[in-house]
């Protein structure tokens, strides 16, 4: 019985998920709302990666031009990912851009600034934005709707829950008890503008460099550090990861302090570079990021299978993954089409977007933890890393990467639909597609703590 309205789309949450599905469902015709907390587009955060896998959903939207837009203010003269021991010894370079064609599906930026181009694209293509509006109640059913804190409710035919590694949804869709739990590290991060002072400092001209974007990772037992620049030398991203085992209450992003920064790279005998570059950031921009972690759920859908979570909500990533924002992008477009195709059968359509996500965001997942172990626990005194440098590379498994989300959507949709008309038995690892791969470093022994997936 196909509907002969457009279905009513209810998403919580515009981060990079929540826009993504707003965006895709709108082009697929549906009446999209948009609800979020915020009342503006987002000015926050530093730096976000989005790798070929995520890229190319930005790629396809106007024929390439908010890919234009947004390479404008993203590192666009990328050169190499370079890689060092603390005292600043280099072990590995890579290619920043693997292969030309994924020039215009590589994106990494200040994040702020790139939700406000995939913001204004949402905003033109017509979806219906309802920000300052923070949800505080679910409410599931064939008729699924929210209500916002000022008493405001909004229904349609589907709710999606896109609202972050902090959701409420969570609880409250899912019925699970909160166990957002530190996953033992924090990051300290900031983003500033370069002058023409540090141009003519001796330990920081480098990264004013106007012809090159830097993508630099320094790593040592249980620290590591990564620097970006762009924006012909004039932005400089960093973030360093540390252990930090406090409580995580209500709040888990805090002020940081700059002497904090510099003991930890004191403790990790960092290079002098780090140390000016830190001396460099203006306090007031130093974020203490604290990195929950949740286990994988084993659903994402209400009991009626008319709300569903996504993203973050669903499957929080370490930024480790490097997947993050690209897995949350997959989500959103993996629904449109399973929305779409199952032409207002909204409990199919889920149940299908469900096994097209389910273990390939799992895989990413779990990954970011084996990534950030693996940087953590180098042997700099073994033969093993000398021999394999490349085990530190960013993790961009061509599975991973070059996937098309849209298109294994389209391809999966019948046969995945059938399995739930006909009632297919099984545990949802079962019926889900396969992710296709693993992060085993594959030409390798099993060896370091890389391995454990
Ligand atoms: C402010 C901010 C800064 C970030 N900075 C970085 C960064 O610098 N680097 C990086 O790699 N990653 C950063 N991230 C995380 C990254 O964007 C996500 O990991 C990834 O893009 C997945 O996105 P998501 O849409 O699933 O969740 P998120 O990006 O977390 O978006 C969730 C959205 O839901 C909204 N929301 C939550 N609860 C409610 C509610 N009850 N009612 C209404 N709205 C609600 C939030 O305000 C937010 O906009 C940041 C996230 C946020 C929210
Ligand atoms: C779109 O959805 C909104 C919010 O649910 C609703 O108020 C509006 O009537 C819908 N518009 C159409 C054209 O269906
Ligand atoms: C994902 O799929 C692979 C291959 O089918 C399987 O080995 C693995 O257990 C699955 N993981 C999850 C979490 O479903």
């Amino acid at each position: 019985m196909a509907l002969t309205r457009p279905l009513d789309v209810i998403i919580v949450g515009a981060g990079f998920g929540g826009l993504t599905a707003a965006i895709e469902c709108k082009l697929r015709g549906m009446n999209v709302t948009l609800v979020e907390t915020y009342p503006t587009s987002l000015n926050y955060g530093d730096i976000i990666d989005f790798f070929p896998n995520g890229g190319r959903i930005i790629e396809n939207w106007e024929n390439g031009q908010v890919g234009r837009d947004l390479m404008k203010i993203c590192i666009n003269q990328g050169d190499q990912f370079q890689y060092f021991k603390a005292d600043g010894t280099k072990i590995y370079t890579e290619d920043w851009i693997l292969e030309p064609h994924h020039y215009w599906k590589q994106y990494a930026g200040h994040r702020g600034q790139m939700h406000k181009v995939v913001l204004d694209y949402a905003e033109k293509v017509g979806v219906n934005m309802q920000f300052g509006h923070r949800v505080t109640q679910y409410h599931d059913g064939d008729k699924p709707s929210v209500t916002t804190a000022e008493g405001k409710v909004f229904a349609g035919d589907v709710v999606v829950a896109a609202d972050g590694p902090r959701s409420i949804a969570r609880q409250q869709v899912l019925g699970l008890p909160d166990t957002k739990v530190n996953s033992g590290y924090a990051i300290f991060r900031a983003y500033f503008t370069l002058t023409e002072e540090h141009a003519k400092h001796p330990l920081l001209k480098e990264f004013c460099d106007q012809t090159v974007d830097k993508t630099l990772l320094w790593t040592t037992k249980d620290l590591h550090m990564i620097i970006y620049t762009w924006n012909k030398g004039k932005d400089l991203g960093w973030v360093l990861t540390h252990k930090d085992t406090e409580d995580i209450g209500e709040s888990w992003s805090f002020p940081g302090r700059k002497q904090d920064v510099l003991d930890c790279l004191a403790q990790g005998k960092f290079e002098k570079r780090l140390v000016e570059v830190v001396n460099a950031t203006p306090e007031k921009n130093i974020v203490d990021y604290k990195l929950v972690w949740r286990d994988p759920l084993e659903t994402w859908l209400s009991p009626s299978a008319h709300t569903v979570l996504i993203g973050d909500a669903a499957h929080c990533h370490l930024p480790t993954s490097a997947q993050g924002g690209s897995q949350a992008m997959e989500d959103g477009v993996a629904l449109a089409v399973a929305l779409d195709r199952s032409q207002g059968d909204v409990a199919l359509g889920l149940r299908v977007f469900e096994r097209i996500r389910f273990n390939r965001s799992h895989v990413t997942h779990m990954a970011s933890i084996a990534v950030r172990d693996g940087y953590h626990n180098v042997d700099w005194d073994g033969d093993f890393i000398r021999e394999n440098p490349h085990i530190l590379a960013l993790p961009r498994p061509e599975w991973v990467i070059e996937y098309d989300i849209e298109k294994e959507s389209e391809k999966y949709f019948e046969r995945l639909a059938a399995d739930v008309r006909n009632g297919r038995k099984g545990t949802i690892q079962e019926l889900a597609l396969p992710a296709g791969g693993d992060y085993e470093p594959k030409t390798l022994k099993r060896k370091g703590p890389r391995s454990k997936f």
